[in-house]
């Protein structure tokens, strides 16, 4: 078996066992946006977010089209007469179609059904999901303005469509049924709650019948899989065939299949050693005046899911237990506003904040400020380059589906160091055993995992980061996009897939 999926060797998979497909990937964020600077240019920039920074990698290997909602304020005027403009500006690799939706729309569907009701319906983190109507009369409004975008696009070309995530659960049976020579698969980017949990809500039978109209239906986790089987079992008519993960219903095979999500290991390794990762780890200097100090860091979207709340209280914990850390540890939190028109995002916010003040007034000195918070959007150069100086980096997720931060910390240390305290409730937790797992719902139990963080002996931190390390290589977001399409390609193709298991040929080729 291959050792290791680059992006050239998915390419070289794709041309020869997707022949004569064409690739429509769809998401609700897109993977670049356009914003106008206050002196009236237009800016290209990326989103905050792991779904579209992990695909973006595979859309360049792969070409074709994505089609996503234009949501900044430029991005209308850069579009053609399609709706359609080349990515990355300058090199073009694949081509974006942005869809436009009203601002009711957008309340309804992406503020209201996706991050009120299933987002924490899905995450089960302690945060109530709300269900509304019209919501979810906007919701399949939305899907059906996708499924016309993606018919239109396909027209009768044989397509393989690769839905992104929980704001389509609809989407994958319009397609199906409109245009039945079409390949669906979709990927759902968060957990997948156990049955009892997904009972609450309204329209299951509808969502459910939805995600049926996918030919493959990929999870982060195994886990998530038998929740969803089992949730079909009891909630709908259809046949479930554990022993395989399959599902048959209106005639149509659906395969569920868990495909852990990764990053892009060999583009960090290569930023990680540029000379702007350098300057901007200057930058962070100079923001965060260590002189000599140790460094925490966290990187997250300001989510309830996250548990920020619980890794600041866990720090007050810690400079309480271990006096002799008082000025000389500090901490620096990257907090990403995000979906801040909802209250429980407002609310969280607003935690953190006052937590960050009330352990800066416990603890600060003259001289040492304990918490930095950074309340807005960095680079990507950026956010490696502070990844670099930390000596640990904190991931608190009270639930998450993968969680890419953990990754992306692992991937970024190039010296070979630094330590990661890992939540056992993200995805990423089966993967990277060498991290300090922690239950974030215990203070107690984080406050620990800092001391141990920074007072493991070095031969352990870098033999726990070294295999660290060849996780997130070896399990690459090429390896994600390959195993999803060798499943689908098994499915689809059994004529295909003479050489599939053997990729070192793809390899030898190159
Ligand atoms: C999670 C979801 C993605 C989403 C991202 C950012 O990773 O799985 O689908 O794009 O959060 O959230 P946002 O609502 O800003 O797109």
């Amino acid at each position: 078996m291959l050792k290791v999926w680059t992006n050239a060797v998915l390419h070289k998979f794709i041309q020869s066992r997707l022949e004569g497909y064409r690739l429509i990937v769809v998401s609700n964020r897109e993977p670049y946006h356009h914003r106008y600077t206050p002196d009236g240019r237009v800016e290209c920039s990326r989103p905050a977010g792991g779904m579209a920074s992990a695909l973006e990698p595979v859309m360049r290997a792969c070409g074709g089209l994505w089609i996503a909602h234009g949501s900044a304020d430029a991005d209308r005027a850069v579009v053609d007469s399609h709706d359609h403009v080349e990515i990355p500006e300058g090199n073009p690799q694949f081509t974006l179609r942005r869809v436009w939706l009203t601002k009711e729309q957008v309340q309804g569907y992406y503020l209201g059904l996706s991050n009120q009701g299933l987002w924490p319906l899905c995450h089960v983190a302690f945060t109530r999901p709300y269900f509304e109507r019209r919501d979810w009369d906007q919701y399949r409004e939305v899907n059906q303005i996708f499924a016309n975008a993606v018919l239109e696009e396909a027209a009768d070309q044989p397509t393989f469509v690769f839905i992104q995530d929980y704001h389509f659960g609809l989407l994958p049976r319009m397609l199906s049924e409109a245009n039945a020579n079409l390949i669906v698969a979709q990927f759902w980017h968060i957990p997948w709650p156990n049955r009892e949990v997904f009972r609450s809500f309204p329209w299951k039978e509808e969502l459910l019948d939805g995600l049926l109209g996918n030919d493959l239906l990929g999870f982060h986790l195994r886990h998530h899989c038998q929740n969803f089987l089992d949730t079909v079992d009891r909630g709908i008519e259809a046949l479930v065939d554990p022993s395989v993960s399959e599902v048959f219903r209106k005639g149509k095979r659906t395969l569920v299949r868990p495909f852990p999500i990764s990053i892009d290991f060999d583009a960090y390794t290569a930023i990680s050693q540029s000379a702007e990762v350098e300057n901007h780890m200057n930058c962070w200097r100079r923001r965060i005046p260590l002189n000599g100090k140790r460094l925490g860091i966290g990187i997250d979207r300001l989510d309830y899911t996250k548990g920020i709340p619980d890794r600041i209280r866990a720090l007050d914990v810690f400079f309480e237990e271990c006096p002799e850390y008082r000025e000389r540890l500090m901490f620096a939190q990257i907090g990403v506003p995000s979906r801040s028109s909802l209250p429980a995002y407002r609310e969280v916010e607003r935690e953190v904040d006052q937590l960050v003040e009330s352990v800066n007034c416990r603890w600060g000195t003259d001289h040492w400020r304990p918490i930095t918070l950074f309340k807005r959007q960095f680079s990507r150069a950026e956010m490696i380059a502070l990844h670099r100086l930390a000596d640990f980096c904190v991931v608190t997720s009270l639930h998450d589906g993968m969680n890419l931060v953990a990754k992306e910390f692992v991937a970024s240390r190039i010296d070979g160091d630094g330590a990661l305290v890992l939540s056992r409730f993200t995805g990423a937790a089966r993967e990277l055993r060498d991290a300090i797992l922690i239950n974030p719902f215990s203070i107690e139990e984080t406050a620990s995992a800092y001391k141990q963080a920074l007072e493991m002996p070095s031969e352990e931190r870098i033999r726990r980061m070294h295999r660290l390390r060849e996780e997130v290589e070896t399990n690459n977001i090429y390896a994600w996009a390959g195993r999803f399409l060798t499943a689908l390609t098994r499915l689809e193709f059994p004529d295909r897939m003479e050489n599939v298991e053997n990729l070192e040929n793809l390899e030898a080729e190159e």
